[in-house]
């Protein structure tokens, strides 16, 4: 089965007990369940699964929508032997439709919607003696080892895989077993060392608060990935913070600043290199729910823009406060990227930092697309039981 939305796997096979016609609507009900939900006739057709109106192999949608009427009725309502499927004939045309058991039930629990991933926000004390590890090997190896990681990424925003060469080339091969790596000015799969390659303080061995790549791109990396190859010196150490957890604590202590944190629109641009790119995030991005879908934070790169004296004078207000809080040794873990050790961070939660460092000093890693990752993480999980 594909991971298409339109039909996503349900994680076991649903019996329909019964179904009738309820005030025009369909209500079916499950074996052993007390699950019970009612469809509309016009919904049903929509999503025939008979192959003239549901792809078989696509699962693309053939039935003209469009050309359904906008009063279809239900004549007949049969479940089939069995309980695998609810068989509609239409009145209008004496038609047939078809709609399985596992489809029903799916929808009727979820809506279609996916569900969230399972979060667990953390902090500089919850993180301790907790870091989210997998081996290199079982990552690379196996499709169990490479979900487990991504999944410890989707709960925490990070995790690392330990035991790697300390090459570019498993570097490269561990990001594209997560997806595409992302062309950007930057380039594509990157190695670099302190050189000003390009007019980015990440170029130089100065110490770079905590902040998300890309406030400039409409479509910031989803995913980062880093990998020290060398380091011939000392500090350097790179610090993570959970963006949501940070949200977390704004939103229940001061609701002015998080409302204005999460509505103001805050223009980013780069500059330079032969390019002027620009995009506008709020600093906490909601989803349809409500809940924090992307943070977005880079003072440095923070283009100008004005709002009524008021509204800018508590935007920075907000400003300060989620700045003191990123920057607050109670909300981040630090650690010395090793050779071997390949850091993996959503890159649309945790803020990432780094401390200053002396000596010489090889990073090469990737962004990755949001898209791809959680295309990876839907097959995977058909695939692995
Ligand atoms: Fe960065």
């Amino acid at each position: 089965m594909s991971a298409n939305p339109l039909s996503p796997t349900p994680p076991s096979s649903a019996t329909l007990a019964s179904a009738a016609i309820v005030d025009g609507d369909v209500e079916v009900t499950f074996s052993g369940s007390t699950l019970r939900s009612r469809f509309s006739p016009f919904w049903l057709r929509d999503h025939c699964h008979q192959p003239e109106s549901l792809h078989p192999e696509t699962l693309q949608r053939q039935v003209d929508t469009f050309a359904i009427p906008v009063d279809i009725a239900a004549e007949r309502v049969v479940v089939e032997a069995g309980g695998s499927a609810l068989r509609i004939v239409w009145r209008h045309d004496q038609s047939t439709s078809v709609l399985p058991a596992d489809f029903l039930r799916l929808i009727a629990l979820t809506e279609g919607r996916e569900r969230a991933p399972r979060r667990e926000l953390w902090d500089h004390a919850a993180m301790q003696g907790r870091f989210p590890t997998v081996p290199f090997a079982e990552v690379m190896d196996t499709d169990a080892g490479l979900l487990r990681w991504l999944e410890l990424v989707d709960t925490h925003g990070f995790a690392m895989a330990t035991g790697a060469p300390a090459t570019t080339d498993a570097t490269k091969a561990i990001a594209q077993r997560v997806g595409y790596i992302r062309e950007t000015i930057f380039g594509g799969f990157w190695d670099f060392s302190a050189n000003l390659a390009f007019k980015d303080t990440a170029y130089t061995p100065v110490a770079i608060g905590p902040h998300t790549d890309g406030t400039y791109s409409i479509d910031s990396p989803g995913y980062q990935m880093f990998h020290c190859l060398q380091h011939d010196g000392s500090g350097g150490e790179n610090t993570l913070v959970d963006g949501f957890k940070v949200a977390d604590t704004i939103r229940r202590t001061d609701p002015a600043a998080y409302a204005a944190l999460t509505t103001t629109k805050v223009p980013a641009h780069y500059l330079g290199d032969g390019v002027h790119l620009r995009a506008e995030h709020e600093i906490i991005a909601l989803d349809a729910d409500g809940e924090p879908r992307q943070v977005a934070y880079n003072n440095y790169d923070r283009a100008p823009f004005r709002l009524p004296n008021g509204r800018m004078a508590e935007f920075y207000r907000a400003l300060k406060l989620w700045d003191r809080l990123v920057n607050d040794p109670g909300y981040e873990v630090a650690f010395k990227l090793t050779p071997g050790s390949v850091l993996l961070f959503d890159n649309w939660r945790t803020l990432h930092g780094r401390r200053a460092y002396t000596g010489f000093r090889r990073l090469c890693g990737a962004y990755l697309n949001k898209e791809d990752f959680d295309s990876r993480v839907r097959v995977l999980r058909s695939k692995v039981k």
